[in-house]
């Protein structure tokens, strides 16, 4: 399974997923500054890889500081403002950002070379994490599936999105793994075609059987009965269980609850943001009107038309089956399930 970032020692090396499939490029990033506009310009996309990236982001401003120790904080606290500016849904880069100021404090009345150490050994550690709880996740999820599942997902949560494995991926490849898994459909993901682009690759390579279609085509393969689950993954997830997603995955939750299919989200403990009350609070990233306008520098309607292009979608609670975590399956009533996993979190359970 291909690496989506990898730490040489002395920058990150991210595989740009805007070259995806045509080419399998890595961009070195050595500064907090190259790290931030590769979050921006979704060279590396995804709520756990990107915070995985801005960890290291971080630790490599603190690593190239030249100032004087006087000045560190001031640069280490623009550094972090920087890379939180990058995107503003997914939580996980704020969740990143966050366990890095942690260190950064339990550390800076140490010799400069030991904070370096600390905040670069404090990244390494997010990004191996992440994949041993994306494996966890895997295995929750596909105790939920029967033999030859048909799976319905949207955008890339994949090995692309995280440390490694994947949330939903993660999911799909735990069950195929298993022999549970007989089909993947992977919605194109308009604007940015993260399932065309991203998903479909990434899943030939394993050679778990996908179909591509167009994300509005979800409904009729559902309504001909060939979807057995939905699973998706989150940016971020409201102490109610609303969860914010790519755009479309709204629509597929609606389609699911009509048509009788369970409908999954699959995300680790660092997406839920439990200081948020419901989906209402969550900010949505809009971006640029020259992805639905153009593709690939082709212009696709009348180029001074108006467009609104929401990154990600807000889902009701009400319409999931489950959150398959790295510690189980959160079901309803959320806000009480979800407040109980955080509690035997801090209990250490
Ligand atoms: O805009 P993107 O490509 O960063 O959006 C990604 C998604 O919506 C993913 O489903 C989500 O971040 C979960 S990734 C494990």
């Amino acid at each position: 399974m291909i690496a989506p970032l990898i730490f040489n020692g002395e920058a990150i090396e991210i595989l740009d997923q805007n070259r995806l499939p045509d080419e399998i490029v890595y961009v070195s990033c050595q500064s907090a500054e190259e790290t931030a506009a590769a979050i921006r310009t979704l060279q590396v996309r995804g709520a756990p890889l990107i915070g995985i990236a801005a960890a290291f982001g971080l630790a490599l401003a603190v690593r190239n500081f030249s100032g004087t120790r006087g000045q560190l904080e001031e640069d280490f606290l623009k550094s972090k403002n920087l890379l939180a500016a990058a995107r503003p849904t997914a939580v996980n880069l704020f969740w990143a950002l966050n366990r890095m100021e942690r260190v950064y404090h339990n550390n800076k009345g140490q010799g400069i070379e030991d904070l370096k150490t600390a905040l670069l050994g404090t990244a390494e550690n997010i990004l191996a994490e992440d994949i041993k709880i994306n494996q966890s996740i895997g295995s929750f999820g596909e105790g939920l599936l029967g033999q030859n599942s048909r799976v319905l997902t949207i955008c890339n949560a994949g090995a692309l999105a995280t440390g490694g494995y994947g949330t939903a991926l993660g999911v799909i490849r735990a069950a195929h793994h298993n022999g549970k898994v007989s089909q993947v459909w992977a919605c194109e993901t308009r604007p940015v075609l993260q399932g065309a682009r991203l998903t479909v690759w990434e899943l030939m390579q394993d050679k778990i059987p996908v179909t591509l279609i167009t994300d509005s085509m979800a409904g009729y393969v559902m309504q001909l009965g060939r979807v057995d689950a939905v699973i998706a993954g989150a940016d971020r997830i409201t102490a109610n269980g609303d969860t914010a997603n790519k755009i479309g995955t709204y629509t597929l939750a609606v389609l699911a609850a009509y048509h009788n299919i369970p409908f999954y989200i699959a995300a680790p403990h660092s997406t839920i943001d439990i200081t948020m009350d419901s989906g209402r609070q969550i900010p949505i990233e809009e971006r640029s009107h020259l992805e639905i306008k153009q593709l690939r520098g082709i212009n696709l309607t009348v180029p001074d038309v108006d467009v609104f292009n929401p990154a990600f979608d807000v889902t009701p609670g009400q319409l999931i089956t489950g959150i398959i975590t790295e510690t189980g399956v959160i079901k309803a009533p959320f806000r009480e399930n979800i407040e109980k996993h955080f509690a035997c979190k801090r209990g250490g359970k």
